[in-house]
């Protein structure tokens, strides 16, 4: 059963009217498991908290500005687990997080035959008051998807409703609502419903918060993405540490990427493997590691080679019995990918490297890959399990340092690096936090 979210502003009839497809048996691919209402005394929230449906208010007035709102809007959604969302005269317009992150799985619900009475300021009685001016002898209502641009989406299901003489806009609403909206609005979420559960491609998307909040130690730790308006990649890099060695330790910049370096050098007992460079950049590429496998690809790519061919030289680290996977990020910031890699000791083994390589071509808007070292604190650490986690990525630097840095583990977080580097243009902003500063 797939998750059903309805997203309201008013009345509420066309959530109504999905409530009632459903009591009826009338969806079976879905349940309406959330309601949004953009304003707070909407109608429409009474008729789902009669019927049991949990209910969320968020209003653009009390955000400060509309990618707060819509990132609300968002987490919501993702909270709940929702798989399909249905704007059902939901007045504000989505921005570009949500809808990326629900791609053809908004719809929306518009009171007349688009491409006719329909974009930015055609909402509710307008659309008829349109209609009944220009003297159309037929209007209707359209569901279509919803992408950037106000009711440009793909159509999905249209009815034709008369327009008859003596109409006023609230007459040809009514009718345009009872015989057209209410019944083709549920036969769309239906047909969407059915067509979603059989791709059986959910993905689930979670913040950084998310994952790192439930972990005191994943270790050091690599993200690579695309902000959710495609001007920038971003690299983050942090490192953590439980040895009094390893936490003496503060990134500082060295021309265009960073070196580890001791925080106070009397009591750095052993440098290997904790001094390195984790971010070097070359032309086009950034390189982000946990260590001295830097330097492998940057070599290798200057030789023309690749960061597979780098890697493949390369393996775990020798601190046995812990045997810390090397994870390494290569962007191309021209071609607009990236690539990630870990190797690791086959389940403790000294000599078995196992090695993985994951490729992100045509990468998403808002969406990062995060891999670290340690799937969790434990003796010895056991090393990372399975894909990079698919991560959402903020628009704001400052936003996303702050996610990143406020989640890690008090004791445990040592430095973070950040860098969003603007994708037509190269030039980058960064961010460094220092424990020990
Ligand atoms: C409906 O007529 C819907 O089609 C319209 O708002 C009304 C909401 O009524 N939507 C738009 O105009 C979107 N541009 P309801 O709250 O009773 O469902």
């Amino acid at each position: 059963m797939l998750n059903i979210a309805v997203l309201i502003s008013g009345n509420g009839t066309n959530l109504q009217a999905l409530i009632d497809a459903e009591k009826s048996g009338k969806l079976t691919f879905g349940k309406i498991t959330l309601v949004v209402s953009s304003n707070k005394d909407a109608c429409g929230l009474t008729r789902a908290l009669k019927h049991g449906i949990k209910t969320e208010v968020v209003e653009k007035k009390t955000c400060v500005n509309d990618d707060e709102f819509d990132k609300l809007v968002l987490t919501k959604l993702l909270e709940n687990n929702i798989d399909i969302v249905v704007l059902a005269g939901f007045l504000p317009i989505l921005g570009q997080q949500v809808i990326n992150q629900f791609e053809r799985r908004i719809i929306n619900i518009h009171p007349s035959l688009i491409p006719s009475f329909c974009g930015p300021g055609f909402y509710g009685l307008k659309v008829h008051q349109a209609a009944l001016k220009k003297g159309v002898k037929i209007t209707g209502a359209t569901v279509h998807f919803v992408n950037e641009i106000p009711d440009d989406g793909e159509i999905i299901m249209q009815k034709a409703v008369p327009v008859l003489d003596g109409d006023t806009p609230e007459t040809l609403q009514k009718r345009v609502m009872e015989e057209a909206e209410w019944k083709i609005l549920p036969e769309a979420v239906e047909l969407i419903c059915k067509e979603y559960s059989q791709k059986d491609n959910r993905i689930e998307i979670k913040t950084l918060p998310e994952i790192l909040k439930n972990n005191s130690y994943p270790g050091r730790g690599i993200v690579i993405g695309i902000t959710p308006d495609s001007k920038h990649a971003v690299i983050a890099y942090f490192i953590m540490g439980r040895s009094i060695n390893s936490r003496n330790r503060v990134f500082v910049e060295d021309g265009e990427g960073i070196r580890t370096e001791a925080h106070d050098p009397s009591k750095m007992t052993d440098p290997s493997l904790i001094i390195y460079s984790p971010v070097q950049v070359l032309g086009d590429y950034t390189i982000v590691t946990n260590g001295d496998q830097t330097d492998t690809i940057y070599d290798y790519i200057n030789a023309g080679k690749t960061f597979e061919q780098a890697l493949n030289t390369r393996s775990f680290e020798p601190d046995e019995p812990n045997f810390t996977p090397r994870i390494s990020g290569l962007l191309n910031r021209n071609e607009r990918n990236y690539k990630l890699s870990i190797l690791k000791s086959n389940n403790g083994n000294p000599k078995s490297t196992l090695r993985f390589y994951f490729n992100y071509q045509n990468p998403l808007p808002g969406q990062g890959h995060f891999i670290h070292t340690y799937k969790k604190d434990g003796s010895p650490l056991p090393s990372f399990e399975g894909e990079p986690i698919a991560v959402l990525i903020d628009n704001d630097i400052d936003v996303f340092t702050c996610e990143i840095w406020d989640s890690l583990d008090f004791e445990n977080k040592v430095s973070l690096f950040v860098r969003y580097i603007n994708l037509s243009s190269g030039e980058y902003i960064t961010r460094i936090i220092n424990k020990n500063a």
